[in-house]
């Protein structure tokens, strides 16, 4: 039995070993991985019938070509704790990048387990030997991904209680095209977060201020995987990203970039700390994430138009005013609370209404990691 969730080789091994180290969980992680906002990673459920029918012939050789990729496992065994690993001094850490660095790496733990829960329950329901093949290699890369989260948390005293997610948390339903939608940005949007932190640590190393960036490198390749295998379910099907679902893919695109900017927005002390400027950090991410998502969607969002920025910063002036309201509570704080979502309306349709880029999708959608 392997003790640790990075030789893992399959989701149940890694899930095991999780729960046979929660005695160290923390109840305050665990309620905050709980949470269930529009800006907090949720679980998903979906028509997993519908998603087992699908026939991935015509992208056959690509398909292959990508699972005995993810077969090879180049990332066995990388996920866990070695000589690389600096020890953090925790206790000294400047008290609102703790609390802000805790944050990001309980919901970066939380967005992780709910792509391995989503993936194991495909796996288990589906018989569709393409598709379940497939959702079982990625919730094996997922569990590692969580576990190892876990173990950076462990140190400061804390970690989230896997299983009890997997029970407790509230589960959102989507039709299977929205789940592509969603998960193929998620996953391609946290390649390119991953990377481009790694690219400006590999530049500015004295403001690695944690080891766990050290490893996404490995990491962000294995989301790159991820992102490929949904371009190839939604490439074999064209209705998928075209006709009035690209108004979906508008608003997914959308709704995604949005989210990250807002919830970005809320850690300053962190992206100080990282010497990452968050709106540039924000803008460079939205490009890559754009450029790659050219490979399935035939529209891409115009995140240079004057309006853009502007939006974005409404919308995250409108969501903290929210935040405010909220803590304030009673009646007072109930009005302010609707006006200021009346405000993120309105900055969300002033962010969607912008005319989207149009261009041509290629015949094959693979791509390899660049950036
Ligand atoms: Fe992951
Ligand atoms: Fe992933």
């Amino acid at each position: 039995m392997n003790v640790h969730t990075a030789d893992a080789t399959t989701v149940e091994e890694g899930l095991a070993i999780q729960e046979s180290q929660a005695v160290l969980d923390s109840e305050t992680a665990t309620a905050v991985a709980m949470q269930d906002t529009l800006l907090t990673p949720r679980f998903y459920t979906t028509d997993f019938e519908e998603l087992d029918s699908i026939d991935v012939s015509p992208v056959r050789t690509d398909w292959d070509a990508l699972i005995a990729e993810m077969k090879a496992d180049p990332n066995k065994g990388h996920f866990k704790k070695d000589e690389n690993w600096d020890t953090v001094d925790w206790d000294g850490m400047e008290p609102a990048l703790k609390k802000e660095f805790i944050d990001f790496l309980i919901s970066s733990c939380t967005a992780e387990f709910s792509g391995c829960v989503l993936y194991k329950e495909m796996k288990r329901r589906g018989a569709n030997k393409d598709v379940t093949e497939l959702f079982q290699l990625m919730a094996r890369d997922e569990a590692r991904h969580a576990g190892f989260i876990n173990d950076a948390l462990r140190e400061a005293g804390i970690a989230v209680n896997l299983g009890f997610l997997t029970q407790k948390k509230k589960y959102t339903y989507f039709r299977p095209k929205f789940i592509y939608y969603a998960t193929y940005l998620s996953e391609k949007i946290g390649y390119a977060r991953y990377i481009t932190i790694f690219r400006h640590l590999q530049e500015n190393p004295e403001r690695r201020f944690h080891p766990i960036f050290k490893w996404f490198e490995e990491w962000c390749n294995d989301e790159f995987r991820h992102g490929e295998a949904f371009a190839l379910l939604m490439k074999t099907d064209p209705r998928l990203t075209s006709g009035g679902n690209v108004l979906w893919i508008k608003f997914f695109l959308t709704a995604v970039f949005a989210t990250m900017h807002v919830r970005d927005h809320q850690r300053p002390a962190f992206h100080e700390a990282l010497g990452v400027d968050t709106d540039w950090y924000g803008h460079e991410v939205f490009r890559k994430t754009s450029d790659l998502s050219k490979q399935i969607f035939p529209i891409t969002l115009d995140i240079d138009h004057p309006r853009w920025a502007k939006g974005l910063k409404m919308l995250q002036r409108a969501s903290a005013d929210m935040d405010a309201a909220k803590r304030k509570g009673g009646l007072g704080g109930k009005l302010a609370e609707a006006s200021a979502g009346a405000r993120a309306a309105t900055a969300f349709a002033m962010l969607y209404t912008i005319p989207a880029k149009r261009h041509e999708v290629p015949a094959s959608t693979r791509l390899e990691p660049v950036y």
